[in-house]
């Protein structure tokens, strides 16, 4: 019997997720998801227009979402991670369980562990021994070396790599095609921009940039 599930949020990342749920389903010998569709705030007429053209159903906002009384699972298809934060914790108070989410052509190595609503994508390699936490957020291509944990609401954006032993610390956010060199911690809210090379430890709540990353 498959699962209730909506996501919230219709913008790229929500209907990047609404294809990996489809792909899980593929992959499965019985569907393991029944996505009723996403919760959108202020849905963007072009966004509307994109559900419709895939024949995604647009449940209304959160608060509506929240009001009903059903309690499908859920995830957050929200690349900031301080927006994800504060969807996820009003879902959670309100009693609705996190899904987690892992599209079958990304590779999860031996000992990993993965927090309810973390989004898996395509092309995703994670080795050996990486903890990755609740609500994280792993776009196309996205790397996570050995003996490395990322913290609850942390966003690998595409093909950005973090190496071996480093410690990723909560709401962090590593831009597309970022590197982080190996044993390094980014502090809370640390932001790393697209095609950066970390070389040192960040700052919480810190923006570095380029190569090397300041
Ligand atoms: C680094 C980043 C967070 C900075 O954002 P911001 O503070 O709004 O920066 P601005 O766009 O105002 O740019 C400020 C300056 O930094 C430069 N800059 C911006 N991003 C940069 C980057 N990734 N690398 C190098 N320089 C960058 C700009 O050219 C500008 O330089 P200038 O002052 O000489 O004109 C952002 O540009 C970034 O890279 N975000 C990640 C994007 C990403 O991963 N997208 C994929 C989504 S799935």
């Amino acid at each position: 019997m498959p699962k209730d599930l909506v996501i919230v949020g219709a913008g790229g990342f929500g209907r990047e997720t609404a294809d990996i749920v489809e792909a899980i389903n593929a992959a499965a010998a019985q569907p393991v998801w029944r996505l009723l569709g996403l919760v959108d705030d202020a849905l963007s007429a072009d966004n509307e227009e994109r559900l419709v053209r895939r024949g995604l159903r647009h449940l209304g906002s959160a608060d509506e979402l929240i009001s009903g009384d059903q309690r499908p699972h859920y995830v957050v298809g929200i690349g900031s991670p301080a927006a994800r934060r504060r969807v996820a914790g009003r879902l959670d108070a309100a009693g609705f369980p996190a899904a987690t989410l892992v599209h079958p052509q990304a590779t999860l190595g031996s000992e990993v562990t993965i927090g309810d609503g973390s989004v898996v994508c395509a092309g995703v390699r994670v080795t050996t021994n990486v903890q990755l936490g609740r609500h994280v957020h792993l776009n196309p291509n996205a790397t996570i070396g050995h003996d490395t944990t990322l913290e609850d609401f942390v966003s690998m954006n595409p093909a950005s790599s973090v190496s071996g032993d480093c410690v990723i610390e909560t709401g962090s956010l590593v831009g597309v095609g970022a590197v982080v060199l190996n044993r390094l911690r980014l502090g809370a809210g640390a932001v790393v921009g697209g095609s950066a090379c970390v070389v040192k430890n960040v700052a919480s709540g810190t923006v570095v940039k380029g190569v090397p990353a300041k």
